[in-house]
């Protein structure tokens, strides 16, 4: 197993590259299974997740080819099942679930489970998809999925979900008539899904607000589309600049898509700027602590609130966070304050009163984004830092090391 050896105390300065969106390249790889032809898929990021869902779309029957960052995906004869190895090491693989659904009428894919940050069932999909037609069986730790043709409904979530809403969406591009999706999640990735459909022939309208309209339509072709960039690494790198008092250009940021978080970090004492080449972002004075409670998009990302929380244990005074999202999300906590972070933790609320400075410590990465959080008090403290465990981290940020070292940072992998 890896881990990043992190000398910290440097102010990282330069350039970076954001890449293409890990949460929006998933949801469109598995949308291309509805497609008759080839989807050509550009800025498609080069991650763990990336390739177990390559391998679960080869064994689902599709070719998939990949040269840097482009993938070709063709679907040939599809088969229903995706196996229990392969879900259990990604959530999202869940996916498929509408596609497979949409394409042949059955799908088998593993029951997800549990995971680090909390239950995440997936009930909403299956009471949404059943609203289509479909009926579920548990078997053996499988969903199995069967259907006719799957019709048109007027369906409303209980609680906006990103998932959900992107399973609902590739299930009706091809069902028979009319689908309405209520209370839907907002996020960027889902409207990134979408505008993909619409390439590709479907027909849809209002993705990005809370109600979402598709007609169904009898085909879709292949198309050419460019993966969004990925506003979670994107507010990573922000973080990065403001927590080692240095001066970052990222370059393909998504500034509109990350309102709410750039709102903190200016309120924190961070400047943000636009420019011609991309986002600016320097540490302006003194960093001040603030509150952050996390909510559906356009509210703070639930993926930015560990890396946050990282910037205000060195902030001045006092912050409260607030997880609304996922029950478990704080296991980030108990490591950073190994590093010297004064947090308390009472259910769902963090209190962090600000320090002076964190003090490298070995620490272990206990999810995608607490690694993240890790990482970025390890570029900031006094001394070493050991971030263990880091499968998680290259679940989702491509070449971390390589792109935060350009910038003057000093890490190197290391196996344990
Ligand atoms: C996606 C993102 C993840 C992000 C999350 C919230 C991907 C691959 N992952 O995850 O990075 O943290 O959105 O922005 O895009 N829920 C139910 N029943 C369901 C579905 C969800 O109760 O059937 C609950 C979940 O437990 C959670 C909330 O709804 O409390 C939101 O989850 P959801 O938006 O579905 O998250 P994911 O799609 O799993």
């Amino acid at each position: 197993m890896d881990k990043l050896v992190i000398e910290g105390g440097v102010p990282l300065t330069g350039s970076i590259d954001v890449s293409g969106s890990k949460n929006a390249a998933l949801p469109i790889l598995f949308a291309a299974i509805l497609v008759d032809g080839t989807a050509d898929l550009g800025n498609v990021p080069r991650l763990r997740d990336i390739q177990t869902t390559l391998r679960l779309l080869e064994m689902l029957g599709c070719d998939c080819q990949r040269e840097a960052d482009r993938v070709l995906v063709t679907p040939g004869q599809l088969k229903a099942e995706a196996p229990y190895d392969l879900v259990r090491t990604m959530r999202a693989s869940v996916l498929c679930l509408g596609p497979l659904l949409a394409r042949i009428g059955q799908a088998r894919v593993a029951l997800p489970g549990g995971c680090a940050i909390g239950a995440r069932p997936v009930d909403q999909h299956l009471k949404a998809l059943e609203q289509m037609g479909a009926r579920f069986e548990l078997e053996e730790g499988y969903i199995l999925g069967r259907c006719r043709q799957l019709k048109g409904a007027h369906i409303t979530f209980d609680m906006p979900t990103v998932g959900g809403t992107e399973n609902l969406l590739m299930a009706s591009v091809l069902a028979e008539g009319e689908t309405v999706l209520e209370n839907v999640a907002r996020e960027p990735e889902v409207v990134d899904l979408a505008n993909f459909l619409v390439a590709c022939g479907a027909q849809i309208e209002g993705q990005g607000t809370s109600c979402i309209r598709i007609r169904g339509v009898s085909s879709l072709q292949g198309a050419a589309y460019a993966v969004m960039p990925d506003r979670i690494e994107a507010g990573t790198f922000l973080v990065a600049a403001g927590i080692t008092g240095g001066e970052l250009l990222l370059r393909q940021c998504p500034f509109s898509d990350l309102e709410a978080v750039i709102l903190k970090l200016q309120g924190m004492g961070m400047s943000i700027t636009t420019t011609a080449e991309g986002v600016l972002a320097r540490c302006a004075g003194p960093l001040r602590g603030t509150d952050v409670t996390t909510r559906p998009h356009p509210g703070f990302p639930t993926d930015m609130q560990a890396q946050i929380m990282a910037l205000m244990c060195l902030a001045e005074g006092s912050s409260v966070v607030e997880e609304s999202i996922f029950e478990n999300r704080f296991m980030h906590v108990l490591e950073l304050m190994r590093m010297g972070a004064q947090i308390r933790v009472s259910g769902h609320t963090a209190m962090v009163r600000g320090v002076r400075r964190l003090t490298g410590a070995p620490v272990m990465a206990s999810d995608l984004r607490a690694s993240a959080s890790l990482v970025l008090a390890g570029l900031a403290a006094r001394g070493v830092t050991e971030v263990r465990r880091i499968y998680h981290l290259d679940r989702g940020y491509e070449q971390i090391e390589h792109k935060l070292n350009a910038v003057g940072a000093r890490i190197r992998r290391e196996q344990e």
